[in-house]
């Protein structure tokens, strides 16, 4: 592009020439997922948005599908400036030293998307996202992927089905909690490694989105999997702090445009995403999915609520109080 063009175009979105250094500044976008996830298609959406409002005074470089880093190495590598952007699950803040996130994987906490995104697009959610500063880490926006569904070999119609089998988690002491709740033996693991995990029998099952299980091709080494919706996977979109600060105020400016746009993307096709994931694991013929009855899931939450009240210490008590006061949410209703 011609330099004068360049400069146009930069003027048109407010951007001032000393923004544009010569080169472009890029920004690494890490993840573990497949790109036609809700998480893949949010982070091209970002891309796009970026590099267009900035006129290609940003670069983005999407690495999907842990090519760039894997699960623990990549909080690592964004502590340390190596990549700037991620979107971890929420379940994988724990070993970071922020606990309180790991509220997002009680189970049955949220009944729904409607019920989920009073707490992620409110002010519990803003609150969650400042106990990153400290960390050195900037929270940018909370990204919806969807309700789990527990997989195995054998049929899952109650909670007793799940006894002595060994469980792929995520690293939440919440979910091996709720694990060891149902008398199975969680086993924390990077996501990339876990379709060979269920492949060798390393483990017999796990729990997932529709659209994680799907495009990871779980489906074709799981043979049973049945519709729980025990809780809820998303994410937290977050940068280095010193990184983004440091950034030309128009450019950021460019880059919050982005990235509140991708947000809403993101959370508009989440549902749609996993819709068609279940489609494509029912009619892959390889996965036989089930779905409770309203007593078998009644049955899966009285086995799994309890473990509110056993993490409470970990998690905070006023912190699940005030998701139940957003949600409404009462575990003596059960
Ligand atoms: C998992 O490890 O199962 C998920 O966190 C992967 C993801 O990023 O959705």
């Amino acid at each position: 592009m011609k330099i004068r063009t360049l400069l146009v175009g930069l003027m048109a979105v407010g951007l001032s020439a000393a923004a544009v250094a010569a080169e472009p500044i890029v920004i690494k976008f890490s993840h573990v997922v497949a790109q036609d996830t809700p998480k893949g298609k949010a982070a091209e959406k970002f891309k796009e948005l970026a590099e267009k409002y900035t006129s290609g005074a940003v670069k983005v470089e999407v690495y999907p599908n842990s090519t760039l880093y894997k699960d623990k190495e990549e909080m690592e590598a964004l502590q340390l400036g190596a990549v700037q952007l991620l979107a971890p699950s929420l379940a994988k803040f724990g070993p970071l030293g922020v606990r309180e996130f790991e509220v997002f994987d009680l189970p049955y906490i949220f009944d729904g998307y409607e019920a989920l995104n009073k707490v992620t697009q409110g002010a519990v959610g803003q609150q969650l996202l400042a106990k990153l500063e400290p960390k050195g880490i900037r929270g940018l926006a909370f990204w919806d992927n969807g309700f789990k569904s527990f997989s195995a070999n054998s049929p899952i119609k109650k909670p007793e089905d799940l006894r002595g089998k060994k469980m792929r988690i995520q690293s939440s002491k919440v979910l091996e909690e709720q694990m060891r709740e149902l008398k199975s033996l969680p086993q924390v693991m990077a996501f990339s490694e876990v379709y060979q995990a269920l492949q060798t029998g390393v483990v017999d099952g796990t729990e997932n989105p529709h659209s994680n299980l799907f495009t990871q091709k779980m489906h074709e080494v799981q043979k049973h999997m049945t519709l729980t919706d025990h809780g809820y996977l998303g994410y937290a979109v977050i940068t280095n702090k010193k990184f983004w600060d440091g950034l030309p105020a128009e450019v950021r400016t460019q880059l919050d445009k982005a990235m509140a746009e991708s947000t809403a993307y993101a959370n508009q096709i989440a549902k749609e995403e996993n819709d068609k994931a279940l489609e494509g694991v029912r009619a892959s013929g390889k996965t036989e999915v089930y779905t409770p009855t309203a007593e078998e899931k009644a049955a899966f939450k009285k086995a799994l609520v309890p473990v509110h009240k056993k993490m409470e210490s970990r998690i905070g008590a006023d912190l699940i109080q005030s998701i139940y006061k957003e949600t409404g949410f009462d575990p003596a209703k059960l």
